[in-house]
């Protein structure tokens, strides 16, 4: 099963045709909101409500004040008789904060998050285990993504490890260029991680409609990349599937309240990992964009990274990729055959001879010789990025040379909606495993719900 490991890029060619709009969509779902409240009116049983505080919290400042007026005015309080009364209060209240205590203490293991507390506006994106969805959340009107992903589609697929990596992974990070998380939860059919939103939609779906971008938007981009990767790396995790479907862009700007599209944030940590010293059996990624040491089966570090960043860019000026081929073993063998360098006559016009030697370096097929593997200042210091404004782009302040309209759709439906029916049809197959305790198991401490208001509020900042 280990080829269900490797992710291929996806196809997803002429996506500025787009057969189903918006509203076509929005129907599809309604349809499926439909199905899941019926899903959710079933699941009541096992999906309690969210904790009570409130009551708790009025008993205390009461019998508080009762005894404060009391230690004032004795003497008045002693005619108008208000002890009796304020000690029946004091009764009703102690018992009321005791139910609260109780119920607190009955739901302390159970999730505060639930899918019925979000309104499921319409897809944004599909990945190998489910949809993504934009939702509101209920309570604060708070807009997010929604990673939706089959418990079914996981275990066909033989990736437990690899989600509940992921949500690992995710809740030890938080960057203005990672896609971050907020909550993550799960019902008997999925797990659900709540993100960032990001409206830009991803590299994949804007390349194949540009084809190439120029140098400016890719250095920008390249940029924008490498911020969340040196923060990834300083906190020892390895992405291993940088490629443009993982890279999506965000609404920004802090000037003047104005707010432009057009910033990369890396998302999608399915296979990343916490660095280990001896991780040659790791090899899954996307060939293409895999790194030569990890296609070998050798240890592998930050680097491999770097080698994906350096085929988004050959990717982004030459609208090819450098090793290129339909299968794994076709791409190996490219690989093993020779260094691909962007020759000096390649170079199209108008662009730097620096960007072809950042790239250049970046794509090295041994480690050793590739730009950061002594670590990230090797890529600062590269000519290319000579006086580049990186505390204007990490505060967000500068414009993106690539702004996509803000009034299309900035996916394509149709992609969607055929890898949907895929899915569809293998969870179909594998759905009656659910009802094992034994699978459902092995999702267990899938939740986290930690995360205060004010640290959404700072997040959504970013
Ligand atoms: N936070 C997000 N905001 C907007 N779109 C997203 C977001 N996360 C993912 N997507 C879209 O959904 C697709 C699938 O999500 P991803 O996390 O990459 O799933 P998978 O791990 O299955 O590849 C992405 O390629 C992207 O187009
Ligand atoms: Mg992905």
């Amino acid at each position: 099963m280990k080829s269900l490991n490797y992710r291929f890029p996806h196809s997803r060619q002429d996506s500025g045709q787009m057969n189903l709009t918006r509203s076509q969509l929005g129907q599809a779902q309604q349809v499926t909101n439909v199905l899941n409240n019926r899903q959710n009116e079933q699941n009541i049983d096992r999906s309690p409500a969210p904790m009570v505080h409130g009551l708790h919290k009025l008993a205390v400042p009461s019998s508080q004040q009762s005894s404060a007026n009391h230690s004032k005015k004795s003497s008045i309080s002693k005619q108008q008789q208000p002890k009796q009364i304020s000690f029946l209060n004091y009764l009703i209240l102690k018992d009321k904060s005791q139910i609260a205590q109780d119920e607190e203490k009955e739901n302390i293991n159970e999730p505060v998050v639930q899918k019925n507390m979000f309104n499921f506006q319409f897809v944004i994106g599909i990945g190998g285990f489910g949809k993504v969805w934009k939702v509101e959340y209920k309570k604060n009107g708070q807009i997010y993504a929604m990673k939706e992903m089959s418990k079914a589609l996981i275990i066909a697929k033989k990736s437990v490890n690899s989600v509940m990596n992921e949500r690992n992974i995710l809740s030890n990070l938080k960057h203005p260029f990672l896609v971050n998380i907020y909550y993550a939860f799960q019902d008997r059919e999925n797990l659900f991680l709540v993100l960032d939103y990001m409206q830009g939609g991803d590299l994949r779906y804007h390349i194949g409609k540009m084809r190439r971008f120029t140098e400016d938007q890719t250095r920008f981009f390249m940029a924008c990349i490498f911020l969340g990767l040196e923060y990834m790396h300083s906190k020892n995790s390895l992405h291993r599937d940088i490629k443009p479907e993982n890279l999506v862009l965000d609404k920004h700007g802090r000037i003047h309240q104005l707010y432009w599209l057009g910033y990369v944030r890396i998302t999608d940590l399915g296979i990343a990992r916490n660095l280990r010293p001896e991780n040659s059996q790791d090899t899954s990624g996307t060939p293409g964009y895999m790194a030569p040491e990890v296609m070998c089966r050798q240890n592998h570090s930050f680097a491999v990274d770097y080698f994906a960043l350096g085929v988004i860019g050959y990717e982004f000026m030459l609208g090819k990729r450098p090793y290129t081929g339909r299968t794994r073993k076709d791409i190996r063998d490219q690989i093993l055959a020779k260094q691909v360098q962007i020759k000096r006559s390649e170079i199209p016009d108008n662009w730097s001879l620096e960007s072809a030697d950042f790239i250049n370096r970046l794509i090295q097929r041994k480690p050793a010789n590739r730009l950061g593997f002594n670590g990230p200042h090797e890529l600062r210091q590269h000519s290319w990025f000579k006086n580049f404004p990186w505390s204007k782009l990490m505060n967000k302040e500068l414009k993106s040379p690539y702004i996509p309209n803000q009034n299309e759709d900035n996916f394509d439906a149709r992609q969607i909606s055929m890898e949907d029916e895929e899915n569809n049809e293998l969870i179909q197959q594998h759905s009656i495993m659910l009802r094992r305790n034994s699978i459902q198991s092995q999702f267990s401490g899938y939740e986290m719900d930690n995360f205060s208001e004010k640290q959404n509020t700072l997040f959504n900042n970013f």
